[in-house]
């Protein structure tokens, strides 16, 4: 039995968050349905390893089997997220802002949206929670530890919702991290790209201090 109770996360996007987020659930006994851009075949080396527990899909398929479903693609693709099968969900949005990457976004750029905001407006029949944005894949499958010890990593959270917030963080905590609650998805600029809370390890007790010290542009 898993700590949250679901069986089963669907991913959308299977490359360096995707894969280490997965290759987390299936250690903790959930099972997983990848998808990509490319197609499920493409996904065969990485399925391959994750092992019985895994499968590969089309995005739509794995919006549909997830209990709960991780979106992590680039942010230029944020549109392309099936919105049909994830109604009614809880999905976790781990993605950042690279306008190197995604091209520029006026909103973004302007401080007058957040980019999990962004999400949720694609996605009005979910619940969008942020988490795992703001720490680097390797570390996902490195620096977790089991709950109470010393120094433990902590990581923050935002979401519009308690329950659903409540649900990530009992995964955070499964997965080998403190959770911190860091408001509203308009809060959650707070830990976008750049900002002190952002990609540096922190305890639950220093991220308070980390998040007050965000600073935005206006536009
Ligand atoms: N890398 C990190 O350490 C890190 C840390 C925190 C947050 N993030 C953020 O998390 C997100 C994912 O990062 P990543 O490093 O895992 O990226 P990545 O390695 O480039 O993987 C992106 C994944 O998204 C898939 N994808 C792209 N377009 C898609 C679409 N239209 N439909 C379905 N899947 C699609 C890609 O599939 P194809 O390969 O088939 O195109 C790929 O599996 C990004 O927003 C990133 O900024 C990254």
């Amino acid at each position: 039995m898993t700590s949250t109770g679901l069986s089963t996360i669907g991913f959308i996007g299977s490359g360096n968050i995707g894969g280490q987020l997965a290759r987390l659930a299936v250690a903790h006994g959930y099972s997983v349905v990848m998808s990509n851009s490319r197609g499920p075949e493409t996904l065969a080396d990485l399925v391959g390893e994750l092992g019985p527990g895994a499968r590969a899909a089309t995005p739509a398929e794995a919006a549909a089997a997830g209990d709960v479903v991780v979106v992590t693609v680039p942010l230029k693709a944020y549109e392309a997220v099936p919105v049909a099968p994830l109604s009614g969900k809880v999905v976790i949005d781990t993605n950042n802002y690279y306008f190197e990457r995604d091209g520029r976004i006026p909103a973004l750029d302007e401080g007058r949206t957040t980019v999990s905001t962004m999400l949720q407006e694609h996605l009005p029949s979910s619940t969008v929670v942020k988490a795992f944005n703001n720490v680097m894949a390797a570390d996902l499958t490195t620096a977790g530890t089991p709950a109470g010890s010393a120094g433990r990593r902590a990581l923050p959270l935002a979401g519009d919702d308690v329950e659903a917030k409540t649900l990530v963080a009992t995964l955070l905590d499964e997965f080998g991290f403190d959770a911190v609650d860091a408001g509203s998805l308009e809060d959650s600029w707070r830990f976008e790209r750049d900002q002190p809370a952002y990609v540096v390890s922190m305890t639950a007790d220093e991220i308070p201090g980390k998040l007050a010290a965000a600073t935005r542009a206006r536009g």
